[in-house]
This record gives structure tokens, sequence and C-alpha cells, in this order.
């Protein structure tokens, strides 16, 4: 039915028309480049807009849909993009945040009330998920992905699908994915945004490609170009990673839209004028263009010329054409315009509920001396640092939607947490960033935290004048929101100087400190893991957050969170990450540095916490790692068991964690690789044996040919509550 449907609609289009579905223009709500969509409205009544992103709420999106089915000849309506990244008004925390849950149901749940919200707002449309994967903290947008493990990331690109689209896309309440960004992206060399990728077929196939083909199998509708250079070979005009690979290889059915201004930026990157590289964009594979115009205002002259084919862009034009009719456009196209719906569908309290569920269980315990924490719900606290007072900094990058007019700051939620039993005192303590660095790029960090402008030893003085009449500090310190995300690299992972300087003079005063950090990454916390005694990681953890924490402060929610991407010691570390090579030279075991072995001079290799890694205000252990047979044949399989077991006070959840390495292969593979996991809640001693079934399937990878095989041989296998922590067994794929 679809088919001829656009067969016939087709039939009537000129030209002109088809190409004017192929441009994607923006509302200018929430923009990321130079270039701001002009003249919409008269674009859309001359048939030239496919799609508008940024443009939100039912009224100014039954507008704009009613120019486009009521005033053009043929009547197709426009689809409506944003981007909804980790919630719409209700804001989950940052990717990277949600990912430390290891909860897939929770992470497709938010997904899902993203999806209510936004469509409830006029949307149908979404930019996610992005399934980046990268292994460099320095970048910026690190904090949007699901961190650095390909086993992990794959099973949240497909929740977050199937959470978004449900299982129909043409419902009132469900919404088109867009994955992104095609492709290897997080890999920008240096970690500067926007850089160059260089990288092996054997690196891509196995790490960094399976999570946008896991996204795409799980029905993803829509993918979007990278920015960066791929081998000598830009994404947005890289045919064999649009058509050979997406197409030919994985059989991807739906369109492929540009990032922002992408085909444009192909001149920059060296490939042409904007006919030249608009030309071969379209020929490389892309269907949408988005914001830069190169398809409208050029295509129409290169089919002309002979060097674009009509074929080519009718293929397009079919496809933008086909994601509307599956959204159900083409039968009404205000489905997603319900006022009534925005009106009680937006916000709702079981939304927030969730939101602060989902906080909670994403912040991550890196350390806690001597039971620091939980905090006593007695006595005083002094809650001190930049980051205490703004509700504004809570939910992160990309968050365009969030309901910032009511999200609290982390003192009033301690405030309301207290109650009568806990008095709370407040002082800045220190500016976010030193005068100077805060001069420079003002606009770019800590627009919404708040800033003292009296001589830095005057401000801290005064912290220091409250953390001396409290029992314990908790000093809120870390990165503003602007640090981390878009365009937001950095090469020193350090908290910024000025606020490590009143940490200091807080440990100084004898009183317990806490730091609850917040994040959009990795940083390195060598000094402060040394220093502090209890160190709370929370991310950016959305509109719920001044309450989550106070949760976790207070043990009303003990902490579950585990780290998807590691915390290296220092910044020359960097890329580091679990499932590295061994090398021919490896270090032997416990050992830190040998002469002529891989290794650094002047730190060890080890990570300060690793991938996997969080603590819990309970302990867990790990005993009787077993399995059903030490050998199994292609076609068959074993079931690996391990006892855990809550050996402390009180009941917490613990992610299982299960690790194979390939011994010996035709190509070099892993040290360890996440095969497997499981959230489980234990009750204070309680005991649980957990199974997981490997086959065949688990061990393979893509050989040197890309093939996708399992090679006979010896494995081991780890379980563990992280990756370095692990029992150990070994099994045999026999021929
Ligand atoms: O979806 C985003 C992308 O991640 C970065 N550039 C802008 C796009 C649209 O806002």
């Amino acid at each position: 039915k679809m088919n001829s449907f656009i067969t016939n609609l087709m039939s009537k289009m000129t030209l002109d028309e088809k190409i004017g579905q192929l441009n994607l223009l923006t509302g200018g709500e929430a923009t990321t480049g130079s270039v701001v969509s002009t003249g919409v409205e008269t674009k859309i009544k001359n048939g030239q807009v496919g799609g508008i992103f940024s443009l939100t709420t039912p009224a100014r999106i039954r507008k704009a849909q009613e120019i486009a089915v009521n005033h053009t000849r043929l009547k197709i309506p426009i689809i409506f993009g944003q981007d909804v990244i980790h919630g719409y008004k209700t804001t989950f925390p940052i990717p990277l945040a949600l990912s430390s849950t290891w909860d897939m149901e929770m992470i497709r749940k938010t997904a899902r009330i993203a999806a209510i919200e936004a469509t409830a707002d006029g949307l149908n449309w979404t930019f996610s998920p992005m399934v980046d994967i990268s292994r460099d903290p320095r970048w910026g947008r690190i904090s949007e992905g699901s961190g650095e493990d390909t086993f992990l990331g794959s099973q949240i690109a497909k929740a977050m699908v199937k959470g978004y689209q449900g299982d129909d896309l043409s419902k009132y309440n469900t919404m088109m994915a867009c994955v992104k960004h095609f492709a290897l992206y997080g890999a920008a060399e240096s970690g500067r945004d926007y850089n160059t990728t260089d990288m092996s077929l054997d690196r891509m196939y196995n790490e960094y490609l399976p999570p946008y083909k896991a996204a795409l199998d799980a029905g993803a509708g829509s993918i979007m170009t990278s920015f960066n250079d791929i081998n000598g070979v830009p994404a947005t005009a890289n045919k064999w990673l649009m058509t050979d690979l997406l197409r030919k290889e994985w059989g991807f059915k739906g369109f492929v839209v540009t990032d922002y201004t992408a085909v444009n930026e192909l001149t920059d990157h060296g490939l042409g004028d904007l006919q030249k590289v608009s030309a071969l964009s379209l020929n490389a594979g892309v269907d949408m263009d988005m914001v830069g115009e190169g398809f409208l205002t050029t295509l129409k002259k290169s089919v002309e010329q002979g060097k674009v084919k009509q074929q080519r862009i009718d293929e397009a034009c079919r496809l933008v054409l086909e994601a509307k009719y599956k959204l159900g456009l083409f039968e009404d196209p205000f489905r997603y315009c319900d006022e009534e719906r925005a009106k009680t569908e937006i916000l709702k309290p079981e939304h927030l509920a969730f939101a602060r569920q989902v906080a909670a269980e994403s912040f991550v315990l890196l350390k806690n001396e001597n039971h620091t924490l939980p905090l006593k719900k007695t006595g005083t606290i002094a809650l001190i640092g930049p980051l205490a007072n703004t509700g504004a900094n809570m939910p992160g990058t990309w968050s365009v939607n969030s309901d910032l007019a009511n999200t609290k700051s982390l003192l009033e939620g301690m405030k309301a947490a207290a109650g009568n039993e806990v008095k709370i005192l407040h002082s800045l303590g220190s500016n976010l960033l030193s005068d100077a660095a805060y001069q420079e790029r003002a606009t770019m960090f800590g627009r919404t935290i708040p800033r003292d402008n009296r001589p830095e030893q005057e401000v801290i003085d005064e912290a220091l004048n409250l953390a001396k009449q409290a029992d314990v500090v908790v000093a809120a310190l870390g990165e503003s929101s602007e640090m981390s995300g878009e365009a937001s690299s950095r090469t020193d992972l350090e908290i910024p100087e000025v606020q490590k300087r009143l940490l200091q003079a807080l440990l100084k005063t004898g009183k317990p400190v806490v730091l609850v950090l917040f994040t959009g990454r990795p940083l390195t916390l060598k000094w402060e893991d040394e220093h502090v005694p209890a160190i709370l990681n929370v991310w950016f953890g959305g509109t719920e957050t001044a309450n989550a924490i106070p949760d976790v402060l207070f043990g009303a929610v003990n902490p579950s969170g585990k780290l998807t991407a590691t915390f290296p010691q220092n910044v020359g570390q960097i890329p580091l990450y679990y499932a590295h090579k061994n090398t021919g030279r490896p270090l032997a075991e416990g050992k830190w540095f040998s002469k002529f072995r891989s290794n650094y001079l002047d730190v060890s290799n080890e990570p300060l916490y690793p991938f996997g890694y969080g603590l819990s205000y309970t302990t867990f252990a790990y005993n009787n790692l077993k399995l059903s047979k030490n050998s199994f044949k292609p076609g068959e399989s074993i079931t690996v068991s391990i006892e855990v077991k809550n050996t402390g006070n009180t009941a917490g959840k613990e992610a299982v964690q299960l690790y194979i390495r390939d011994l010996e292969g035709s190509s070099t593979r892993p040290v360890k690789e996440l095969k497997g996991f499981q959230k489980i809640s234990l009750n204070a001693g309680e005991s649980k044996t957990i199974s997981f079934k490997i086959s065949e399937e688990d061990l393979k990878f893509y050989n040197t040919a890309l093939k996708f095989i399992a090679e006979p041989g010896d494995f081991n296998i780890y379980i563990g509550g992280n990756s370095r922590d692990v029992l150990t067994e070994k099994f045999t794929l026999v021929k």
C-alpha cells in the first residue's frame, strides 16, 4: 500500500518538488551552527521543505503544517524533528550517566517517556540515539553517548530505539529515531570535536560500528552522517560508508540525513564548491540535507549537467516520503498537534518520579572511606561550591526543552530533604573558573552558575567559616553543563583549579568532606581520590537531580551506578580503555613498570577507576564461578554461573558483568570483552546464583577478511562487579 501510494504521489511531482523534500530547515529554537534558516514560510509554500527541526509546540507546528498541506500544490506534510536526547521537558540524566545504570529497561523507558512528551509537543522525529563509542574523555560529546564499550553500547542503542519508536511508528505517541553520528565521530583525533578519524577496518567492524548496526536492526528509521573525515573521505561524502556498508551490506531501508550544514562543510574539508559537494554527497547516499540548502540550490543544475542521476533523487525522495508515511502523516498531518496532550502529558508527576529514580541510579560512588556516606540526618551540613545553588546547570548538555524554571538547585533539594532534622548552611566558596578563564569564554562556560566578584580568598574564607560550624562538608564541584557536550573538548581534565583550591582548604578544616562531582565526562581525579574521603559522581542528572542527590547522600537510595567509560589517572594515558589489545610486550601482572615492556616511565598503565566500577553502601562477594562444561561445539552452548552475595547491612543493586578473552586467534583480540551483564537486587545477607549462557555467537568477531566468525580454541571467562576485579575460568570451543 505504501509503495503504490508513494509511486502515485511521485508521478505527480516535479524535479523541484522532489528536491524540496530533501531539504531540512531549522525553526531556529536550538541551533549549533552559524547558518540559520531564513524565509521558512515562503520555502514551505514553494514546496521547498521536507522537514523542519527545532520548532516545538502543537500551535507552531500546526501553523507550519497547515501551510504545507493547504498551500502547496501536492499537500505533502512536513516531518518535525528535534534533538530529544535524554528526555524532553522531563529531562533524564545525560546519556553517559544513563548508561551507568546498566539497566536496559530503565533506559528504554526514559526514551519512551521522552517520546510521549515530545510527540505531545508536536514532534515526530528525534535525533537520537547517539551511539558513538568514545574512548577519549577529552571529547566533550562523550557525555552524549554510552561510553567506551561496544557490547553495552549496542544494547543501549536497541533499548532507546525501542523506547522512541515502540512497535507502531504511526501511533500518536511514538517518534522516529535517528541514529547518529554515522560514523566513528567518537574517535576524533586527540578528542578535538569535528576532527579527523583514521581507523583500521578491524577496529571499525569489531569496536565502533556494531552500535549503529544494532540501532538499525532494532528498526531505527533514519540515520545522521557525522562531520568527520574517515580515512580520507568525510562521512557526508563517503560512498563506501553510506552505500556499500549501510545499504548493501547492512540492508538499511530508512533515510540518511546530514548533520548541521555538513554538506557545505565538505568545501572546507577540501572537496570542492557547493555545487560539486552537494552532488558528491547525494551520490554517496545522503537523502536529506540539514540546514545548508546545498541540495536545494544546486541539484537541479547537477541533474541537467549529468552529474546527478534523476533516479538518485527519486530514491532519496521516496525514502523521505516513506518515513512520513510510516509516521502516519499522510493519513493525518496533525496527528502530533494535540494541544490537550501537550497540557496533560508533559511533566506528569509519574515522569518526574521516574526521572528522580533514574538520576539516583545513574550516580556512581567512586570512593567512600570509613562509611562517610550515607550522611546521618542530624547536625549541620555545610553545602559549599559553585554548583550548589544552580538549578539550570542540572539538565546537562542537549536539554533544549528542559523545564529549567522548575528545576531545583541542590541547595533547595538538600533543604527539602533535611526538613527540621538537619541544618543546611551554604556558601559559594569559589567561582566555577578563575576570572581569566571565565572572562575569555564567559558565553561558553557557566552561564547559569552564580559568581562572586570579591577576591578569591575572601570567598573561600567565608565558606571555611561555615565549614567549621558544620559536622560534615558537602562540596558541589566540577564542570558546568556547558563544559561538556558539543564543541566542548578539553585537554585538562582536572576539576578547575580555582575549585580545587577551595576543596584543599575545606579538607584542611579536618571536617569530613563529601565531593559531589558534576561532570559530563571522566575527569582526572588522582589527587581527589587520595585526599577526599567520599566522592559521589552525579554527572548531570536532569530535572530531578536536586531530589535524587539527597536521596543518595542520606541513604534512601543505595548507589548502584557503574562507570561505562574508564577514568584515567592523567590525560597522558588517553585513550585508556579496558578492552585493549595485549601487545607483544605486555607488563607482567602486578608490575607497574618494566624496561622494554609496554608502559610509561611516570605512571602505571592502570586507570584510576576502571570500566564497570562503582561502589555501593553495601558490599558484594562473588563466589563459585562454575561452567556447565569446559568445552562445547558450534551449535551448542555452555552455562556459566556465579554466586553473588550481599555481604553488608543494606539492600543494594549490583551490575554483574561477564567478560571473555579469546586466547588465540587469526588476528589479535582484546584482553577482555564484555559479553553479558545482569543488574540484580539483593537484600542484606542475601545470595543469588546468576547464570549466563554462552554460545558460539558470543565468540564471533570480524576477522581480517571481515567475515564474522568464531574460531575454535581456548577462551578465558571473567565475572565480577567491574572489569578489573573478577573471577576467572577457562573453556574451549572445539571444532
Ligand atoms: O543532532 C544534532 C547533532 O548531534 C549535532 N549538530 C546539530 C544536530 C541538530 O541539532
